[in-house]
Order: C-alpha cells, then structure tokens, then sequence
C-alpha cells in the first residue's frame, strides 16, 4: 500500500466514524426528544396521582377573586387540575391544594431559571439542581434557590380557570 492510498483509506475511515458520530448523536437527540415530549404528555395526562380527584364539579372562584377582563381563552379546567398537586401549563404550573382552591405560580426556578415541575406529593421540584417548593404557597423547602416561586394571579369561573388581568 502507498502512502497515498493509505492517507486515503485513513481519511475514508474519519469520514466514517465522523458519519457515525453525527448518526448517534441525532439518535441520542431524537430519543431525548421523544423523552421530553412523552414528560409533556404524561403531565397533561388524566391528573391522576398524587391523590387528585378529577371531580370537577367544584366551580367556586378562588377566594378573592374578581371577574374583569381576562386575556385570551382559558388556561385549563378545575378538573384538570389534580386536588393536592397540579400541573404545569405554559410557562406556569397551576396548583388545586384543597378541593377549588387555585394558585399558579411562574414556572421559572428563583434559582436559575430554569422551568419547574409539575408537583409530585405535594412538592414541586425544579429537575435541573432540585429546589423544592410547596404547592400550597410555592414557598421554598429546600435547594439551592433562595426564595420561593413567584405566584401568578389566576381566576376560577364556570369550572374554567385564567389568568387575572
Ligand atoms: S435552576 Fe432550579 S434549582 Fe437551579
């Protein structure tokens, strides 16, 4: 073999563990990808868990709540909303901590940023360094946040929960 051809072959053999690389590099993303979407799904799923009721029969207005103007189309339904935890809409995660009692608070961790979690057991729970909160006021428990998540004011009406204006 001459050095030629072997430079030849040793550059066909970059340009194929290159292609390889790339190759599993998309699969690794692509199964990333499926991963996240299949977390997106199953936390809009039925609410069941975390001991929710999916009653959805209770249609009082949070306490104080005023009706106004509201910005557009509901955020979600009371009986999407699991008695006891929550779920996460958007760039919020609503909470139902007894029975027709909503809160939402903003889903971007006081500590970096970075989106929460919907509630499991009663915790919310930022996945990136695991600052906890409490759904009952989204108060922090613990973690590397130093404050707690900041609350969104919502309005409950006809079993329809939005965001107060
Ligand atoms: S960004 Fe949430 S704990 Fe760090």
């Amino acid at each position: 073999m001459t050095h030629q051809q072997k430079s030849a072959e040793d550059e066909s053999h970059r340009a194929l563990a290159g292609e390889v690389l790339r190759s599993s590099r998309r699969q690794l993303l692509c199964g990333t990808g499926v991963a996240a979407i299949a977390a997106v799904l199953a936390a809009c799923g039925t609410g069941s868990g975390d001991g929710a009721k999916d009653g959805g029969d209770a249609k009082t207005n949070t306490p104080g709540s005023t009706s106004g103007s509201q910005p557009a189309g509901p955020l979600a339904t009371l009986a999407e909303v699991p008695v006891g935890g929550g779920i996460t809409v958007g760039d919020l995660v609503i909470v139902q901590p007894t029975q027709g009692v909503v809160k939402a608070y903003s889903r971007s961790c006081p500590h970096m940023h970075n989106p929460v979690d919907a509630p499991k057991d009663g915790v919310i729970t930022c996945p990136f360094h695991q600052s906890k909160f409490k759904v009952e006021d989204g108060s922090r428990i613990s973690g590397p946040a130093t404050t707690g998540l900041t609350e969104v004011k919502v309005t409950v009406a006809d079993g329809k929960i939005t965001k107060a204006a």
